[in-house]
């Protein structure tokens, strides 16, 4: 995530940079900064912490001649969220803000280093800026200069560049990071979406992926691979509560839809050609490790859970789950060859944050799994990996609790090249899948009109079961939580071969079972349960690859290569389904009755 502005014209600057900014805060908060340039001058400051921190340095500062200016609000993604890190970063005599990825970043870093080149920041950001001026300085002219940095660049990027060398404009530049372009008479403004310069702008052109140019005296010009391109610009929106949210209705299906992008985020630089790699992490942290135990709540336990068989599978290490709430008071006996790990979207869940100071009491190595960095659980913990999720403002998880467990099946592999305890062909096998997850995440129109139209059929009845096995037991337990937490129906997740011992009492017409039915993973054992119940006459949505004719309804999934690629595709059609179903009774998605976002008391 991340959010940037930018903005060309005679109006004060400041203030444009900073509302916009605002807008923008929910891609995060880590750090803000802004740069101007106005009559030859270059100014640029930058805080730690939410915008207001940049507000207060900024407060005597005005910029009310024609100028240009570019602005960033951080989600740390390469390096601690401290000032150096923070956007825009400097060179000599240019300033640059970015939003994204630069995959081979470290392999451009260390070709300027090598020539001379110091780096300030631990980003991979600063490598453009540098870039960008190693160019000019050969060949002195600006546009060549930024289009020969472009085309250096590798991953994904947004990023706008100002410079004294040529001061009234600024370069552009989008490949797989959202932004737009928006116009009013002879001012041009930049944004990562559109709330920015709602009220501002009147019209705006969303940028193509392998877009680039420049903005120059109230004029943009746009190029692609092919050359000089014409563009058309659109009427801008005006209603604000709708861009905020995308256009979507609500802020969970937003994230829904956003979880194909960021499962890229979550993967870029970490999933490489042969291997795992987590450069926030060294090595040397599992010596002497022969036990994982891992610790959170809710959804977070969820995805604890659905590791849980990927460490053991394929790290061949044991490992333990344990509710927070529960852990801290059962008097557990823990030993140092215990790796801690905790899972928390907030990195502020009290119960979580407890459970691991016990565990560091006791002289366990700890390591935490989080979306905010600078959260009290990333502080308190020996190691931690962020998920790259941005900003989730639904209660309800969904793009958390994906990358979340994308991040334990990575650090499943890493345990086990570290450990040595994986063959190559599993490890090929697994980095493939990987890679294909970003689009097993897709939602697709065809779906998502399915699902709306199968939840009317389930707005009653005394109760939901959503059973599977392996896996797809953890993922039954996140879709029966999605679905009690924003339809408040009763819903229970199940392992499906438990069901004879005792819940199938429950079983008849009324009761509805959600089964997920993969294909790659124990199909017979959990068709055999689902058969069981369907003799019950239990009202049955059956979600497989392979259909089922005893199924009332039946979603068909197209992925049937590897467990983890189902569980993706098995996992968005459950959170559509409660999506769906809570909509038609009415309720609050994003903000469900009892429920907070962050839960920080016991
Ligand atoms: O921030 P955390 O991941 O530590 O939060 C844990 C739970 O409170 C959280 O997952 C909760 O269950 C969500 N509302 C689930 O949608």
């Amino acid at each position: 995530m991340c959010g940037i502005v930018g903005y060309l014209g005679k109006n004060e600057k400041k203030e444009i940079l900073l509302d916009g900014l605002e807008e923008l805060e929910y891609r995060g908060y880590d750090s803000a900064g802004i740069a101007i340039i106005e009559n030859k001058q270059l100014k640029n400051f930058k805080a730690v912490g939410r915008l207001k921190n940049l507000r207060e340095k900024t407060k005597d500062y005005l910029s009310e001649g024609f100028g240009v200016s570019i602005g960033h609000t951080r989600w740390a993604t390469h390096g601690k969220p401290t000032e150096l890190n923070a956007h825009p970063h400097m060179g000599a005599y240019s300033f640059v803000v970015h939003n994204g990825i630069i995959e081979n970043y470290q392999a451009l870093k260390k070709e300027l280093q090598s020539q001379g080149v110091t780096f300030l920041s631990q980003t991979d950001t600063e490598t453009i800026v540098h870039l960008f001026e190693k160019n000019h300085k050969i060949n002195n002219n600006a546009w060549a200069s930024f289009q020969e940095t472009i085309e250096k660049l590798e991953g994904a990027y947004a990023t706008l560049l100002i410079t004294e060398a040529d001061e009234e404009t600024i370069y552009f530049a989008k490949n797989g990071s959202p932004m737009l372009i928006g116009f009013k008479e002879d001012e041009v403004y930049f944004a990562s979406s559109d709330t920015p310069i709602i009220g501002k702008a009147t019209e705006v052109y969303y940028l193509e992926d392998g877009e680039f140019g420049y903005a120059r005296h109230g004029k943009v010009y746009l190029f692609d691979a092919n050359g000089q391109k014409t563009f058309t610009k659109q009427a801008l929106a005006t209603d604000k509560a709708l861009a905020q949210k995308d256009g979507y209705r609500f802020f969970m299906e937003k994230e829904i839809y956003e979880q194909s992008s960021v499962m890229h985020d979550t993967i870029i630089g970490r999933v490489l050609d042969e291997k795992i790699d987590f450069e926030e992490l060294n090595p040397e942290l599992f010596n002497n490790i022969s036990n994982i135990k891992i610790c959170a709540c809710g959804t977070s336990y969820h995805s604890a859970l659905a590791s849980s068989y990927l460490f053991e599978r394929l790290s061949k290490i044991p490992c333990q789950i344990e509710i927070a709430s529960e852990f801290r008071y059962k008097e557990p006996l823990l030993h140092d060859d215990t790796l801690f790990i905790t899972i928390s979207q907030s990195g502020e869940t009290a119960d979580t944050l407890e459970a691991l100071k016990m565990a560091k009491r006791a002289g366990l190595k700890s390591l935490s799994i989080c979306n905010v960095d600078n959260s009290s659980i990333v502080r308190e913990s020996d190691a931690a990996v962020l998920t790259r999720a941005g900003i989730e403002k639904g209660v309800a998880s969904t793009k958390a609790f994906a990358t979340q467990t994308m991040v334990l099946w990575m650090l499943a592999i890493y345990v086990a090249q570290v450990k040595k305890s994986i063959s190559k062909e599993t490890l090929e096998k697994e980095l493939l899948a990987m890679r294909q997850t970003p689009k097993a995440l897709l939602v697709n129109n065809k779906l998502h009109h399915k699902m709306t139209r199968l939840s009317k059929r389930y707005l009653h009845g005394h109760g939901f079961f959503f059973i599977g096995r392996d896996l797809f037991f953890p993922l039954a337990l996140e879709g029966a939580l999605k679905l009690k937490e924003i339809s408040y129906l009763h819903a229970e997740g199940y392992p499906s071969g438990e069901m004879k011992h005792g819940p199938i009492a429950l079983a008849d017409a009324e009761l509805f079972t959600i089964a997920l039915m993969p294909k790659s993973l124990h199909y017979d054992k959990i068709k055999s349960n689902v058969e069981e119940l369907c003799a019950r006459d239990v009202t049955l949505l059956a979600i497989s690859p392979e259909p089922f004719d005893l199924a009332d309804d039946f979603v068909q999934t197209s992925y049937s290569s590897h467990p983890m690629l189902e569980f993706f595709e098995m996992m968005v059609i459950t959170q559509l389904l409660a999506l769906e179903i809570s909509v038609r009774l009415g309720n609050d998605v994003d903000m469900p009755r009892n429920l907070a976002k962050s839960v920080t008391v016991e």
